[in-house]
């Protein structure tokens, strides 16, 4: 039986011992009460309150506009439709990377005002400091490394990253460093599967991939992007489960045929 079927509340803790018993985490992102319900009810581990949201909810070109209160907003509503998963919340960009004082009250504004179960940070051996000071809360930090879309403006493009030798060394050493420092989970973003797979079997929390090939301890993709909401964003990675943009599109036009040639409401959808 899997541990999967036991658990009625996904922690840290399950999360390390699926990792051990080789059984793979299935994180996706959410940013709302609906999604996150139908996320949970379908089993859903983690549900990531990922500051995609600036982009899938807001409409910018990239993560760095969202602000904490909006993140707090996502957050929570997430947090009040989800039983099972763990939910773990991105600090947004400017809220941790100045100094650890600034990081910790982030992270506690994050935990207080949403009650969500811990956060996530971009970044490795710059961000340790703020890590460090997050965790003595007793708040659980999973980090992000390989394509960290906050730093996008000093990549420049998103292309695969840590496919020269050196950019690759460095990764290994953060994620390292991240692991001794107490994350309980890494996300590996577009990063070359081979370099990917040897960072899951050198560490010993659970390592999640987006784009990162198939020899790490789990996946997550954006809700929306999986969905087939966003329409313009098509890397090699995304497997798309739906085209929601064309079904929901689709209804939205038979709603407006219906109205307009008085289709609707029938005599059996009055009073
Ligand atoms: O913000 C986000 O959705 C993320 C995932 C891509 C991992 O960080």
């Amino acid at each position: 039986m899997s541990i999967y079927d036991k658990v009625r509340k996904v922690t840290t803790h399950v999360l390390n011992e699926m990792k051990l018993r080789n059984e793979k985490i299935a994180m996706l992102t959410a940013y709302d009460y609906s999604m996150a319900r139908i996320l949970d009810n379908a089993g859903i581990d983690v549900i990531l309150v990922g500051d995609s949201a600036s982009n899938v909810m807001a409409g910018y070109d990239s993560t760095l506009p969202i602000t904490l209160n909006e993140m707090i907003y996502h957050a929570s509503s997430v947090v009040r439709a989800t039983k099972r998963a763990l939910v773990v919340v991105d600090l947004p960009f400017g809220t941790y990377q100045g100094n650890s004082k600034e990081a910790l009250s982030s992270a506690i504004r994050i935990m207080k005002e949403t009650g969500a179960h811990a956060v996530k940070m971009e970044g490795g051996q710059e961000i340790k400091e703020s890590i460090e000071r997050i965790l003595s809360a007793g708040i659980p930090v999973m980090g992000h490394l390989g394509l960290t879309p906050q730093s996008i403006h000093k990549f420049g493009t998103y292309v695969v990253r840590a496919r020269e030798e050196a950019e690759a060394q460095k990764l290994v050493e953060d994620a390292h460093i991240l692991e001794e420092t107490g994350c309980f989970a890494l996300v590996l973003e577009k990063i070359p599967a081979t370099l990917a797979g040897k960072v899951a079997g050198e560490l010993k929390i659970p390592v999640i991939g987006i784009g990162a090939g198939s020899k790490v301890d789990g996946q997550v993709l954006v809700l929306h992007d999986m969905l087939g909401i966003t329409q313009e964003f098509s890397p090699r990675f995304l497997r798309r489960y739906h085209n929601l943009f064309a079904e929901i599109k689709g209804s939205v036009e038979s709603y407006i045929t219906d109205v307009r040639s008085v289709d609707f409401p029938n005599e059996k959808e009055q009073y």
